[in-house]
Formats: structure tokens, C-alpha cells, sequence
């Protein structure tokens, strides 16, 4: 039987942690679906055109090296506005969803567009200053000078690109469940996240 766990939010909001998380809580497969876009992003800057890209993705694409780069994060998300490169991926991420024994997918457009069907819908959010700390934590700590005021700006804009593109833009489902992060431990906000999978597994 499927059971889709839909879990959207902007850039370094925790969606990775709640997700792994609730996956291996629930014993679900689990998509990060910003890799498929990252993977586009990455072809691009090797000179592919992107809807060939994302026509063409192959699982290899999705274990290539160098994708958590914010090179590749701003590549990742102007490929994302284009719609036939989200149309290329629509199939993929939907049979995913669907597949027995139930499946947890993150990105920005899971419980809107990708899955408006889904059983639990979380919206997981915190502020840009709270998620550029930690994206430049992240970054310092896998061996990469950054500076926290250039992380900031490029969250920032990343976020704007996402939330203004005319397909698919980032923002909650009607009936999503938000989880603001920023004040919350990683267990606090795990907690919540299994909480309301299963409310929706008790109804
Ligand atoms: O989640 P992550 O930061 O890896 O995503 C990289 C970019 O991919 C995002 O900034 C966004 O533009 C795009 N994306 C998307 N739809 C998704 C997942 C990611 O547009 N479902």
C-alpha cells in the first residue's frame, strides 16, 4: 500500500533532517528531490542544455560529486523555473511517491503540484538568518571558506527565485502542516513531523 509523506520549504530549513528522519522513523523509501534539479544544474555548467539534462538524468547523475556546492545550488534553481525541465520530472518523482510501503518526498513543489494528494503535507520553515548560520556552518564544515553575509544573500535569492517563478513556486499547501524551525531542536522538530504522520496514519 503507498503513503506519501509531502515535505516542502525553502533553502537550509531542516526538510533533509525531517525527512531522513521521518523515513527511517517509518521505515519509507525517501526522494530529496532537489538533487534531481541539482543534477540538471550541474549538466548545465558542464555546457548540457538543461530540458536535454533533465531528459537524460540517470541515477549516476544523482550520486555525481560536487552537487551540495552553492554554485550548484544557483544553477539548481534556474533550471527549476523552466518548465519543461519540472515536466521532465514529473513522472519520475510521482512513481516514486506511489511506490508500496510508503515514501517520504522533499523539495518545494511536492504537496502542491507533485503529490497534492499526498497523506501528510508539512510545510517546514525558519528564518533567512536562522537558515543561512547553518548553511554556512555546513559549508565551513565540509572544508569550505564562506562568508556568512554572502551565504545569506545567496539563501535569499535562491528563495526569491523559487517563490517568484510563474511554475510551480514555492509555497505551503492549503492543508499543510507548517513546522517553523528556528527555534526548535532537530528532535523537537522531528517530533512534530512523526506527529503528524502519524495522526494521519490513525484516521
Ligand atoms: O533542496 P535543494 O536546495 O537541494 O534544491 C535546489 C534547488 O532545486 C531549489 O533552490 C529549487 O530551485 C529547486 N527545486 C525545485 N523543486 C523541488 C526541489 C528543488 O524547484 N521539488
Amino acid at each position: 500500500m503507498s503513503f506519501t509523506v509531502a515535505i516542502d520549504g525553502p533553502a537550509a530549513a531542516g526538510k533533509g533532517t525531517i525527512s531522513k528522519a521521518v523515513a527511517a522513523h517509518f521505515g519509507f523509501a525517501h526522494l530529496d528531490t532537489g538533487l534531481l534539479y541539482r543534477a540538471v544544474g550541474r549538466k548545465l555548467l558542464d555546457g548540457v542544455p538543461a530540458e536535454e539534462g533533465a531528459r537524460g538524468l540517470t541515477p549516476e547523475d544523482l550520486s555525481a560529486d560536487g552537487l551540495r556546492t552553492p554554485e550548484v545550488a544557483q544553477a539548481a534553481s534556474k533550471v527549476a523555473a523552466i518548465p519543461e525541465v519540472r515536466a521532465a520530472l514529473v513522472d519520475f518523482q510521482r512513481a516514486f511517491a506511489r511506490r508500496a510501503g510508503g515514501a517520504v518526498l522533499d523539495g518545494r513543489d511536492i504537496g502542491t503540484v507533485i503529490c497534492p494528494e499526498a497523506e501528510v503535507k508539512l510545510y517546514v520553515t525558519a528564518s533567512a538568518a536562522v537558515r543561512a548560520e547553518r548553511r554556512w556552518k555546513e559549508l565551513v564544515a565540509s572544508g569550505h571558506a564562506a562568508d556568512l553575509a554572502e551565504v545569506q544573500a545567496d539563501v535569499e535569492a535562491r528563495d526569491a527565485r523559487d517563490m517568484g517563478r510563474a511554475d510551480a513556486p514555492l509555497r505551503p499547501a492549503d492543508d499543510a502542516v507548517q513546522i517553523d524551525t528556528s527555534e526548535l531542536s532537530i528532535a523537537e522538530a522531528v517530533a512534530r513531523a512523526v506527529a503528524a504522520v502519524e495522526d494521519a496514519r490513525g484516521r
